[in-house]
């Protein structure tokens, strides 16, 4: 399959879900739309969305009900991205291409777009059962994936671990620790998510979760490198700017290289644990090569 094609037709289908889910609004509270809208529609690869997709597809399940739950990723990986820019945070100018939120609609308003689009989330994801298709057990099971994997014990957890690393001469299990927690658990959510809600068996769901940590830990890898590698243009963000805050990464340990190469190791691993998937997971095999062989 060509990935290139398979991901612009999913992106597509993801931002048409996107334009809709942030309603008018409350004329009193219109920036606040608008700072969401910014941020949510403002470029980004889907990464974690479409891996909902493709995870409930490599179990036989395909169509709109997966969407609002794969929408749910998105938002509130946008989220993240829009706190992790605060001056308070990475304090960065730069993100998908234009300005940083807080850069256009101050801090206040970038805090409480995220707070919104993080609630947002859980709103979509629990539609009443009989508008949503997914019944009312399995929409909390879902619910349970996203909350653990984007709070204490996920995404907020490795952020927190972050910072508290920075200028720090941290060993490198701890920089797999950070790497698990801030960007693995996350993509780990949304494949479970997708396999929960295509139907997926005990045994599929621990080989998809195998998969998604494998993939979580190459893309954090990835980014390490093209933050070494990579332009503002291409990023779409900010270069150089691990070095700058006094980072360690895998580069750090690894060199570019060996950084690259232990990616690789983690796309094999990835692969094998798919193996017993028929042609149904092929989107899943490309992306785990894409997230390695990405420039963005
Ligand atoms: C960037 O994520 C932040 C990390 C967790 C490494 P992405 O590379 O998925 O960013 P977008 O969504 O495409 O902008
Ligand atoms: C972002 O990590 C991870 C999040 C959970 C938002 P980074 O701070 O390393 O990523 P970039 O370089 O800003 O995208
Ligand atoms: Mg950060
Ligand atoms: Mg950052």
């Amino acid at each position: 399959m060509d990935i290139q094609d398979y991901l612009k037709q999913q992106q597509e289908k993801i931002d048409t879900f996107l334009t809709q889910v942030v309603p008018p609004g409350n004329p009193l509270a219109k920036t606040l739309y608008e700072s969401m809208q910014y941020s949510l529609l403002g470029g980004g690869k889907r990464i974690r969305p479409i891996l909902t997709l493709a995870a409930a597809e490599a179990v036989g399940c395909q169509g709109q009900l997966i969407m609002p739950y794969a929408a749910a990723l998105e938002l509130i990986h946008t989220y993240s991205l829009v706190h992790d820019d605060l001056p308070a945070m990475d304090n960065d100018d730069y993100r998908r291409g234009r300005p940083t939120n807080h850069k256009v609609y101050g801090d206040g308003l970038a805090i409480l777009a995220g707070d919104a689009l993080l609630t947002m989330a859980f709103e979509l994801c629990s539609q009443p059962a009989t508008e949503s298709g997914i019944p009312a057990d399995r929409q909390v099971n879902v619910m349970y994936e996203l909350a653990v994997g984007a709070g204490h014990d996920g995404m907020v957890g490795g952020q927190v671990m972050d910072i508290q690393a920075e200028n720090q001469d941290i060993d490198l299990i701890t920089l797999q620790t950070i790497h698990n927690y801030k960007t693995g658990k996350l993509i780990r959510a949304a494949v479970r998510i997708g396999s929960l809600l295509g139907g997926a068996t005990q045994v599929q769901l621990e080989n998809l979760t195998g998969y998604a940590e494998d993939i979580g830990l190459a893309f954090q890898i990835a980014d390490d490198v093209l933050n070494m590698t990579g332009t503002r243009e291409e990023l779409g963000k900010d270069a150089g700017t691990d070095a700058k805050r006094g980072k360690k990464t895998y580069p750090s340990f690894y060199g570019i290289d060996g950084a690259r190469d232990l990616a690789e190791d983690c796309i094999s691993r990835a692969l094998r644990r798919l193996d017993d998937f028929d042609d149904r997971a092929d989107p899943l095999r490309s992306l785990a090569n894409y997230v390695v062989h990405r420039r963005n």
